[in-house]
């Protein structure tokens, strides 16, 4: 999914969106990533009404677009502001946080079994309709099921139900987890366990230790077993990948700052035991860290989604880290349809993606391919592939040096490479001691028509830097095949 992200009420008009469509397509994306809200779908108990999903999936059909829905129903932002007003006026049936001060917030309790019901049978019910106007076509790929949740302003729930709880014993569903699947806990979460003292039975604070972190793991078990239970009653309808994205802490921001509960790596272990119908934990990478936030949620068998990230320059390098280092789904920059990106940076990167993505995904998953991200701070990587010792770095050029670099390379046969990107260079080394030496034979820059390869210029001289590099100027994003040999 070469995809990106509407703002949050675009979508709950279909004639606001008729102009913008069309734009969407230009960049060119082939996934928008759309709000679906339980206000607008179950407006009153129990009366669905489906006109939106049924306009957005015509919509983005005229388009050739494929949609992600965004699932906006207990929890938005930590918040609870999406719920109909039905759900957020009757308290009592509908339970909310109560925070530190004794007050409750504008955030619907876990621990309400009626309202984890009620939110359960509306998405079945759109799950149910979405399969029947589009259970052969597939324009809808995936869910999204709430968004970003977790308490915010306190590191835990604190209304009766949620003090009777957390004063109880920690579940035997999660402990049994925690023993069965030691060796694969992710390590951070091991780590926190294995210091409170290992412990396979107790309360919270027995079995995690005291304090913020633990009300976080508690949280993050009721919210894991509500939105569980809700996506498991969509997928008994309709069963299409579903997801949950994560509002990611920042440096030394402690839980309540950020949302507390949601799914962070180092809970998604709790977030697994509690259910198996989330299928991906994906992170919403705004900070510019990219590559270090992908590599904590690519473990334990997480399959990579980003289903909110920055766009324009940012977004036109990170996608290649993305899709070569970590094999990702899909990327979603947010905002899309507000965007200033003059220069369409994100759309250079898609365009180039999208005619090399059967390549791509002949590749995907194995060693033979890989992406980097290059700065001042990481100006080169090493990687081994295909017999070579591939040195990539900087692009540099009688003294002109390109800030940034970014791309992916797949060995493609035997002593041939396939590289798309921008300011990287790569010299090659034998991986082999037989023949010690290796040379660039030939670099071609080309493109690809219908997974055809279409060679333009025989890149020499100063273009690969009399042979000493195949090279990616920093002043495009180009398309290059290198063929290499060995000698004596
Ligand atoms: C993250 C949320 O998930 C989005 O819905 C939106 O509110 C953005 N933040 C705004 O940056």
């Amino acid at each position: 999914m070469l995809a990106a992200e509407l703002h949050n009420s675009s979508s709950s008009s279909l004639e606001y969106m008729r102009p913008i469509w069309p734009r969407l397509a230009a960049i060119p994306l082939n996934t928008v990533v759309t709000p679906l809200s339980w206000e607008l779908i179950e407006p009153r108990e129990g009366k669905f009404d489906f006109t939106l999903v049924d306009g957005l999936i015509q919509d983005a059909r005229r388009n050739n677009l494929r949609l992600v829905f965004l699932w906006l129903a207990s929890w938005k932002n930590g918040m609870s502001s999406y719920a109909p007003v039905w759900v957020k006026q009757d308290t009592d049936r509908f339970p909310r946080v109560i925070e530190k001060d004794g007050n409750p917030v504008e955030i619907l309790s876990t621990l309400g079994k009626a309202t984890m019901e009620a939110d359960a049978r509306a998405f079945a019910a759109v799950m149910h309709h979405i399969r029947e106007v589009d259970g052969e076509a597939h324009t809808v790929l995936m869910m999204q099921v709430e968004n970003e949740v977790g308490v915010l302003g306190d590191s835990r729930d604190r209304s009766p139900g949620a003090n009777q709880a957390f004063e109880g014993q920690a579940p035997r569903e999660l402990v049994n987890y925690l023993q069965q699947h030691r060796d694969d806990l992710i390590p951070e979460f091991r780590q926190r366990w294995e210091s409170a003292g290992g412990k396979t039975s107790g309360t919270w604070t027995e079995v995690f230790g005291a304090g913020p972190e633990t009300d976080k793991i508690f949280m993050a078990w009721n919210y894991a077993r509500y939105v569980q239970h809700v996506a498991a009653a969509g997928k008994a309808e309709y069963p299409i990948p579903m997801y949950v994205n994560a509002w990611l802490s920042g440096p030394g921001a402690s839980p309540g700052q950020y949302p507390s509960g949601g799914p962070l790596p180092e809970v998604t272990d709790v977030w697994k035991a509690a259910g198996t119908a989330i299928d991906i934990y994906a992170p919403d990478v705004y900070a510019p860290n990219f590559a270090e936030w992908c590599d904590r949620y690519n473990r334990g068998g997480n399959p990579m989604f980003i289903p909110e990230t920055r766009g324009g320059s940012a977004g036109q390098a990170n996608v290649f880290y993305a899709i070569g280092q970590r094999n990702t789904i899909g990327f979603s920059p947010f905002g899309i349809d507000s965007w200033q990106d003059k220069d369409n940076d994100l759309g250079k990167s898609y365009e180039v993606l999208m005619q090399v993505a059967p390549i791509i995904l002949q590749h995907e998953g194995s060693s033979e391919m890989t992406g980097f991200l290059l700065d001042k701070d990481h100006p080169a990587v090493a990687v081994e592939m295909n017999g070579y010792r591939l040195a990539v770095s900087l692009d540099d050029i009688f003294g002109m040096g390109a800030k940034t670099g970014f791309g992916l390379i797949i060995a493609t046969e035997p002593d041939e490479f396939l590289g798309v990107g921008s300011g990287f260079r790569v010299s090659f080394s034998p991986a082999s001691a037989n023949l010690p030496h290796a040379g660039i034979g030939y670099v071609e820059e080309g493109s690809f028509s219908g997974g055809t390869w279409i060679p333009g210029r025989r890149l020499n001289g100063d273009e690969n830097d009399q042979g000493k590099f195949w090279r990616f100027s920093p002043q495009r994003i180009n398309t290059e095949k290198v063929v290499v040999y060995r000698y004596k």
